[in-house]
Parts: C-alpha cells; sequence; structure tokens
C-alpha cells in the first residue's frame, strides 16, 4: 500500500483556507489518490463536541490554559481516532489547520509559551506531524475584509482585534521561516483561482501531483 501523506493548511480567518483543501482534495481524488478531508479543531463526533465548546461557549470566561487545552484535547481525539486509521488505510490527510495554528493562535495571538505547546503536542501528537503545510498568507487588513463579508455570527476567535490577527500573522511567518522544507507561503491575496493554481504548482512540486 503506498504511503499517504499528510498535508495541512494553515493561515489567518478569511485567507480562503477551506475552499482550497477542498479544491486540493479534488485534484488529488480526481488523479486518482485516497484522500481524508478533515479540519481542527474537530474531525470526529466528539472532537466537533470540544471544536462548539471552544468556538462558541460565552457562558464564563475561557483562560488561555484552557482554551489550550481544549484545543489539545480535540486535536488528540482526532489524531488517534481519524488521522492515524487514514494512513493505516493508505490515505493521504489534507488538514484545516493542525498544530502550527495552536503555535500561532494560542502561541502568537494568546502568548503562551512555544515550550508548554511543545510539551503537550508531544502527548496529543506522538511523533505525528505534516509533511507538507500550505500557508496561506494575506495582510490581515484584506483577510478580515473577507471574513466581514461572509456575514456568519462571528465566533470567539473572530471577534478578535486586527492587532491579535497581525500577532497570528507574524507566528505562521516566523514558522514558515523556521521550517522552509515542510512549510510553503501561499500568497492568498489573489483570486480563488489563483491561489488554487499557486497550490497545484506545490503539489506538483511535492510529486503529489503528475
Ligand atoms: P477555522 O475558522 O479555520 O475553522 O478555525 C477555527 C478557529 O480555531 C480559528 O479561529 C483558529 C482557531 N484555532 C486555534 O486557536 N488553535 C488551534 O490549534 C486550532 C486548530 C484552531
Amino acid at each position: 500500500m503506498s504511503l499517504g501523506q499528510f498535508i495541512s493548511f494553515e493561515g489567518i480567518e478569511g485567507v480562503g483556507k477551506s475552499t482550497q483543501v477542498r479544491e486540493a482534495a479534488k485534484r488529488l481524488t480526481a488523479s486518482g489518490q485516497r484522500v481524508l478531508m478533515t479540519r481542527e479543531p474537530g474531525g470526529t463526533p466528539l472532537a466537533e463536541r470540544i471544536r462548539g465548546l471552544v468556538l462558541h461557549e460565552r457562558s464564563e470566561p475561557l483562560p488561555a490554559s484552557a482554551e489550550l487545552c481544549l484545543m489539545f484535547a480535540a486535536r488528540a481525539v482526532h489524531t488517534d481516532n481519524l488521522i492515524r486509521a487514514a494512513f493505516a488505510r493508505g490515505e493521504h490527510v489534507l488538514c484545516d489547520r493542525y498544530l502550527d495554528a495552536t503555535f500561532a493562535y494560542q502561541g502568537g495571538g494568546r502568548g503562551v509559551p512555544d515550550k508548554d505547546i511543545a510539551a503537550l503536542a508531544r502527548l496529543a501528537c506522538g511523533d505525528l506531524a505534516p509533511d507538507l503545510t500550505i500557508l496561506l498568507d494575506a495582510p490581515v487588513d484584506i483577510a478580515l475584509q473577507r471574513m466581514a463579508q461572509r456575514g456568519e455570527l462571528a465566533d470567539r476567535f473572530e471577534q478578535e482585534t486586527t492587532v491579535f490577527f497581525e500577532r497570528v500573522r507574524a507566528k505562521y511567518l516566523a514558522l514558515a521561516e523556521a521550517h522552509p522544507k515542510r512549510m510553503v507561503r501561499v500568497d492568498a491575496s489573489a483570486g480563488v483561482t489563483a491561489v488554487s493554481a499557486a497550490v497545484e504548482q506545490v503539489l506538483r512540486a511535492r510529486g503529489l501531483l503528475r
């Protein structure tokens, strides 16, 4: 059985991540490869319930430490119950966010130290890490404008300030610099079709498409 690759998609809200994950999944599937498309926080029924809590619970304040633990609780469930099983079947896993999101949002955004995140990552993910991470990057003002145009009710993160998202974006860019082999930055300020073509190029360069 062929070995599946773990491909994560990252970026701040409004960069068109979910659309690009779907497009990439379509391309890989059309080329005859088996793909599991999933997301974080979430991906399994239990992890989706944790997602509901961490994104929408407003009954009392959620300390950054609790937010962090909930993200990792969801990730541990998702990793063990869905992702590892997909690799055992030889599938590619396309994940809308994974561990980099925690370094960017809870680390860059909320100020949780990297070493604490790394310690929890060892517990929740073990040796599992993406083979390829596509960072969809756009200036915060453009991304937030697009997010506002979606017109949905804002969750706990979407209500954050521009300054918060600047910190998150800066952390993502620092991660891309620190992991140049794994992380590829794609300019997401262009239209959907141009971004999708750029993602396709990355997949070709990695030998995932011919
Ligand atoms: P989504 O909007 O991409 O579905 O992601 C949900 C939100 O969760 C998004 O605002 C980013 C946030 N998030 C974190 O803060 N830490 C994490 O580890 C993950 C996976 C997501």
